[in-house]
């Protein structure tokens, strides 16, 4: 019997979408406002969920305070408060849209995740739109 568990957090970041390769008409017409050469920031809300087996011993399926500090090591220290583009490495050859971030996300997650459960990552870049990664 499986169970999914999740937790929320949060982080802000600022950043800027486009291709080098790109001039600046392409880079406005295909990332809009995104494109802004002096970079804008969002507040992303994080949702981490880990699906699997309850321990019979503890009645978890992983001790949330454990995915907390999890999250908090792993995944705010990296991003929140920072420039995607200019500070974090993942995205120094890569566009930091949400769907990127999710999977670099998850990626920094996984090892630490019992290798048994599912791990999923939903990302809120607004109040409206969101990606999600299973890997
Ligand atoms: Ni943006």
């Amino acid at each position: 019997m499986k169970v999914k568990v999740s937790r929320k957090a949060h982080f802000n970041a600022a950043h800027r979408l486009y291709r080098k390769d790109w001039d600046d008409d392409k880079n406005t017409q295909v990332f809009g406002k995104c494109n802004n050469p002096n970079f804008h920031g969002h507040n992303y809300e994080l949702i981490v969920s880990v699906t699997g087996e309850i321990d019979p011993e503890t009645g978890f399926v992983m001790d949330m305070k454990v995915l907390k500090d999890l999250i908090e090591e792993k995944v705010e220290n990296a991003l929140d408060h920072k420039n995607l583009n200019i500070e974090v490495p993942e995205f120094k050859d890569m566009n930091p849209t949400a769907e990127n971030i999710s999977i670099v996300i998850y990626n920094k997650l996984r090892p630490h995740i019992n290798k048994d459960h599912e791990l999923e990552v939903v990302l809120y870049e607004t109040p409206r739109n969101f990606v999600t990664y299973t890997g």
